[in-house]
């Protein structure tokens, strides 16, 4: 018998990083805990109802096509639904530019394995999310993090490590950005920080990987347009997904390119699973065909626009001075900074013996610093539990202050 196995892992394998989030959910099951700390959205907004009766409509009607394997590009009828969606933002979208994926998590890995190789430099944001992070690590790329304020990506650092790096004659290989609420910040890069954005795109040739689960759940403040429907060079891939604003479960995604470009990452995703789900992608054209996306959108806004206001209230009735948070204007998270000498770290397991939980901040950075913040999740905590988790958590802050 084999007694070490990892001498024969790849280095890839061997470079892969675990998600400290997932560490950290194990101590977040018992059930007095209040958790803050996964994405998860609030199971009571999925569509049961419809979503059983475009099921047993299919089997019906094409349960042949239904239960058979599919294109790997993804089925028609649902690229066919998803170009129309993005339209709305930009003329001109097709469903050849768009391709299913199996969750956004699937179209990261799609990314990193067409344009990285081992050492190659890609800019991400500090903090940035820690999928992403995980996939191109996985890869081996060399990230080059950016500092993030109020508006999102602080693109005059930007400017400066590419107008460094192209003086090297180096550049790289893409610019992966969440720009809308992000995970896990909560933060929105401005209008202005996005034409900047794709201005710097286009002097130094380099492609933007606009990644945005999270746009359609805005509660308050105006729209700011996606980083794609600005763009008149042809030079952003976008990362979009059913997770957030219809069901996790269903593990339905989608990556829209340049037609082009797609090319390569149909056949690096030919590897991977052959083709996502064909039951699943009928089930959510057939929702989008119904007109209920939107619908659902709404509900969902309403419920976690609620969240977000009892978990704002909470932290300003409880968290003592010093203390600072981000006020997102939508998506699933929000952001603490503790002072400076304190580690959200070293309190994590201080705030489990007080039944709360949360993200180390920690694990959203590339270079292992923000060791005094946290990522808090208000979708999935019901409103009381919100209420009484972050006087929790306040609690034990003031306590190790
Ligand atoms: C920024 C970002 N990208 C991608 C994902 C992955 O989503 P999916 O469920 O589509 O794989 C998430 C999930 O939380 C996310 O926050």
């Amino acid at each position: 018998m084999i007694n070490d196995l990892s001498a024969f892992y790849s280095k890839n394998a061997l470079n892969m990083k675990r998600s400290e989030i997932r560490e950290l959910l194990k101590y977040t099951r018992k059930p007095e805990i209040i958790s803050f700390a996964g994405g998860l959205p609030d199971p009571q907004t999925f569509p049961v109802k419809e979503i059983e009766e475009i099921s047993c409509q299919i089997l019906r009607e094409k349960g042949n096509v239904a239960l058979q394997y599919g294109p790997t590009e993804g089925e028609l009828p649902l690229r066919q639904e998803i170009a129309k969606w993005m339209a709305a933002h930009k003329a001109g979208i097709n469903p050849e530019n768009i391709m299913i994926t199996s969750g956004s998590q699937q179209g990261l890995d799609i990314i990193a394995k067409v344009f990285i190789d081992p050492g190659d430099p890609i800019i991400v944001e500090l903090p940035s999310y820690i999928g992403g992070l995980q996939a191109f690590q996985a890869y081996r790329a060399k990230m080059i993090g950016i500092p993030q304020d109020n508006d999102g990506m602080k693109v005059d650092k930007l400017e400066k490590v590419l107008a460094r790096m192209a003086k090297r004659k180096k550049k790289p290989k893409f610019i992966y950005v969440v720009p809308d609420f992000q995970n896990p910040s909560g933060v929105t890069l401005s209008l202005e920080r996005r034409k900047k954005l794709l201005e710097l795109a286009y002097q130094y040739q380099v492609p933007i990987i606009e990644d945005s689960p999270y746009r359609d759940l805005r509660f308050t403040g105006d729209d700011v347009p996606p980083i794609y429907s600005l763009d008149t060079q042809n030079q952003v891939i976008v990362l979009g997904t059913f997770s957030k604003i219809f069901c996790p479960g269903l593990r339905l995604a989608w990556l829209m390119a340049p037609a082009a470009w797609t090319d390569r990452m149909i056949v690096s995703k030919q590897s991977m699973d052959l083709a996502s789900p064909t039951f699943t992608q009928l089930i959510a054209a057939e929702y989008m065909k119904r007109g209920l996306l939107q619908q659902q959108i709404e509900s969902i806004k309403k419920l976690y626009g609620q969240k977000r206001e009892v978990m704002l209230k909470a932290l300003r009735k409880n968290m003592p001075k010093g203390v600072k948070w981000t006020k997102p204007e939508g998506g699933l998270f929000l952001w603490v900074k503790l002072p400076k000498n304190m580690s959200a770290n070293q309190l994590f397991l201080k705030a489990i013996e007080e039944n709360v939980a949360y993200v180390i901040g920690s694990a959203f950075h590339c270079d292992g610093k923000g060791q005094n913040t946290m990522r808090l999740n208000f979708s999935y905590a019901s409103e009381e539990q919100i209420a009484e988790g972050i006087q929790r958590l306040a609690t034990m802050i003031k306590k190790n202050m």
